[in-house]
């Protein structure tokens, strides 16, 4: 090659899914983080049944997400994010809203029975039924929303909670959070990364897919608006 001719650049490497799916939730994660509601629960303002009301809604959005990933662990999509073993949550749940109906508000044991979904998150259980029927990869993209999220600040909000209501470390009130069959959080994170960077979809459907994952984090908002609205804060 001689002087003059140009040198060709190397073609630039397409950036990984997994960069692009958290850089484009970036703006919608900060909005869920700072709502009111999670400011004030975070920020130690909102009693004990403010929690359970939050965890009552999170029950209703496992169940939805973990009854559709039992029909869709052989999908060539989403099957491979499918790791009940490790990521099944409603189990956990279940022992967090008994501790928390039975003991710390009195409840009794048929604190089931009472459960209710806000309107918010019957919409948002609705959604993840309907994509896990019909469209496996917009799954993934609620599977990203929630599992992932929990394996990173949940682990912040666990600490929180425990601190502000008295819970015993990693105990009965915070399950949810507690991941046992996870050893390396970091590792298994790595590799979840690597699942989405993999993912057997072209360019078109990882947008929807990022798109659905916008709207996931949209929906997780609207449940944060609708519990704000139960449990205002008077100034
Ligand atoms: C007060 C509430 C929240 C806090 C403090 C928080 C904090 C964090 C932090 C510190 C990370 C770590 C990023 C990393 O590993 O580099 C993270 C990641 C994440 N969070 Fe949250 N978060 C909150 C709420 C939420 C909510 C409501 C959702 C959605 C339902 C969510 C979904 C995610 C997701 C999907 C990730 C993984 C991003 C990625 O690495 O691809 N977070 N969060």
């Amino acid at each position: 090659m001689n002087a003059s001719t140009p040198t060709p650049s190397a073609p630039s490497a397409p950036t990984p899914f997994s960069t692009l799916i958290r850089t484009a939730s970036h703006e919608q994660h900060t909005e869920a983080e700072n709502s009111t509601f999670m400011s004030d629960l975070l920020g130690g303002r909102l009693g004990v049944a403010a929690y359970a009301r939050y965890t009552e809604q999170l029950w209703f959005v496992y169940r939805a997400l973990e009854e559709a990933a039992d029909a869709l662990a052989d999908d060539p999509v989403a099957g491979p994010f499918v790791r009940r073993r490790e990521l099944r949550r409603v189990a956990a749940l279940e022992q967090d809203l008994a501790h928390l109906h039975g003991t710390r508000l009195g409840g009794g044991a048929d604190w089931r029975a009472a459960l209710t979904p806000l309107p918010a998150t019957a919409a948002y259980a609705d959604r993840v039924t309907e994509v896990a029927r019909t469209w496996p990869a917009g799954y993934v993209a609620h599977h990203y929303t929630r599992y992932l999220g929990d394996l990173s600040g949940g682990q912040i909000i666990r600490g929180t909670a425990e601190k502000t209501w008295g819970f015993e470390r990693k105990g009965d009130g915070v399950r949810f959070y507690v991941f046992d069959s996870i050893a390396n959080p970091a590792a298994f994170k790595r590799d979840y990364r690597a699942l989405l960077d993999a993912l057997p979809v072209d360019d078109l459907e990882k947008q929807r897919i990022v798109d659905e994952c916008k709207r996931a984090f949209a929906l997780n908002t609207a449940v944060f608006a609708d519990l704000g609205r139960q449990f205002p804060l008077t100034a």
